[in-house]
């Protein structure tokens, strides 16, 4: 798998283990920066990782900031993303089996590398199930057109 990730300034410190921990398990990692610890804004960096997931078709998104909060509201803007933000392990399951999930975001300043290792354990090895998950993860992606 591809992943592409992206911080903020309060999300960089862990951001090459997190890359790490992917390499690790085989999968390829493009990181979007940042690369210094300057103060940045999340958005930003949530626009990079969502907008090359959306261009490259069966890709998926890290990211990470201080609570991962400001990341993932960024990140489920953008139509066809559905951002996990995950500080335990059972959440990062349940994002993958439940929810299909195509970004995971961290809160540094929350979950310390332990936890990280856990959550990143759990993202990875387990799968969509389908089923009656489905037509909910359809009905998703159709509220990102809404409008009122
Ligand atoms: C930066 O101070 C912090 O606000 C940001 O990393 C994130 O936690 C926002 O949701």
């Amino acid at each position: 798998m591809k992943y592409f990730i992206g911080a903020d300034h309060a999300g960089i410190k862990i951001k090459s283990f997190v890359k790490e921990l992917f390499e690790k398990k085989g999968h390829e990692v493009i990181d979007l920066g940042p690369f210094n610890e300057d103060r940045v804004d999340y958005p930003d960096f949530a626009q990079k990782v969502c907008e090359s997931v959306l261009e490259n078709e069966g890709t998926k998104g890290i990211l990470i900031c201080g609570t991962g909060l400001g990341m993932s509201m960024s990140a489920n803007k953008f139509d066809g993303i559905r951002a996990a933000l995950c500080h335990n392990e059972y959440s990062a399951a349940m994002a993958r089996e439940h929810n299909d999930a195509n970004v995971l975001c961290l809160g540094e300043r929350v979950s310390g590398q332990g936890t990280v290792e856990y959550i990143i354990d759990a993202w990875d090895s387990h799968k969509f199930q389908g089923g009656r998950h489905t037509g909910r993860v359809e009905k998703i992606n159709k509220l990102g057109s809404c409008r009122v």
